[in-house]
């Protein structure tokens, strides 16, 4: 007997299956707590907030904060926010779907949980792999949009989890050749500095999901927003719950706006540790290490990667195995760290390779 969706019962529950370590380099968190370095100054616009009521005007306070943010010449209109990016992937996905054969259509590899989203709300999902290079092709790409059934394109940009942009041209050419939405989830923006924000105006199919988790160090949080012209924000609303985001977390990620320069400086030391990690380990014979515009690394060591993924387990820390796509088979990825932590696993990558 079935008492919920039939399709459910072939899903996969949503679970993230890490290992739990002392040193957590696999979700791409930060190691920043916000909290300690924000406490006196969020303690205090929690005063000013009555958490017995709906409406306060911390929602208001945050939406001109973030507007702000954002630039571009946005406005409070072409903005909506909720609990994390997957909060808002997971909406567009709903506004999105018309009946049982609508599917989406995204890259692969990328990130995970789109394929887990569109199965909990009927959505098929398509995928067009990525090549060697971690590129696609664009004319195939919109063939496959054009379909009477697709409903959405999906673009990672920067991607997750091959850690590259896209070329920006082709981006365009894309979101100009379809009036399909196209959902750009840029969650690592702020370690790229590369967006597409400034063409809501001109685009009317462009949709922009973008993440406090990361750059901003929220990941416990949930905070995430999404940018589009007035239309579609009104649109995507019409399936959201009243009340979605807690008057608590709006305190928060105000507070994080107020003191951004405080927040974003720490985003411009992971990305220069990036960059030395990634030399470093590009200099390393039997290591292959992708570039990255995010805040993680994905490399190979070839047949050598899952013993070397224990090793680090039996060394207390967790990074990420993401070779199950054919096109990253045997490829892990770790998240930058702290400097202390970074260095901890070069140490435990040389000491590996160097007994091997
Ligand atoms: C590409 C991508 N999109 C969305 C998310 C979800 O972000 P959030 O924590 O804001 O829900 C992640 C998290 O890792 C991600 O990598």
């Amino acid at each position: 007997m079935h008492i919920f969706r039939k399709d459910l019962e072939h899903k996969k529950p949503v679970n993230v299956n890490v290992p739990h370590k002392e040193v957590m380099m696999c979700l791409n968190e930060s190691t920043l707590n916000p909290f300690k370095v924000l406490r006196e100054r969020f303690i205090d616009n929690l005063e000013k907030v009555e958490l017995n009521r709906y409406y306060q005007p911390v929602t208001q306070e945050l939406t001109l904060q973030l507007v702000e943010y954002v630039g571009n010449g946005l406005s409070a209109k072409n903005i909506f926010f909720g609990n994390g990016a997957d909060e808002m992937i997971y909406y567009i996905f709903v506004a999105v779907r018309e009946n049982h054969n609508s599917f989406a259509l995204s890259l692969a590899p990328s990130y995970f949980d789109y394929k887990s989203y569109s199965g909990a709300v009927s959505l098929d999902i398509r995928f067009l792999g990525l090549n060697e290079q971690f590129d696609f092709d664009e004319e195939e790409y919109i063939r496959m949009l054009s379909d009477d059934n697709c409903k959405l394109g999906i673009i990672c940009n920067p991607n997750n989890p091959t850690g590259n942009l896209f070329n920006p041209d082709k981006i365009h050419r894309i979101i100009q050749n379809t009036n399909k939405p196209i959902m750009l989830d840029e969650t690592y923006f702020e370690f790229s500095g590369v967006t597409l924000a400034d063409y809501i105006s001109k685009y009317p199919n462009l949709l922009i999901v973008r993440s406090f988790s990361k750059a901003f160090s929220g990941a416990g949080l949930r905070f995430g927003y999404l940018l589009s012209n007035e239309y579609n924000i009104e649109q995507i609303r019409k399936v959201q719950t009243v009340f979605n985001s807690s008057l608590l977390i709006q305190t928060m990620v105000l507070t994080m706006l107020e003191s951004r320069t405080v927040m974003l400086k720490h985003t411009v030391g992971v990305v220069m540790q990036r960059e030395l990690m990634y030399q470093t380990m590009k200099s390393m014979p039997d290591v292959r290490v992708f570039p990255s515009s995010t805040n993680f690394l994905t490399f190979s060591l070839g047949k050598l990667s899952q013993d070397f993924f224990r090793y680090l387990q039996d060394n207390e820390i967790a990074i990420r195995d993401v070779g199950a796509h054919p096109l990253l088979k045997d490829c892990l990825r770790v998240t930058l760290s702290s400097e202390e932590q970074n260095d901890l696993f070069l140490k435990h990558l040389k000491d590996f390779m160097s007994r091997t």
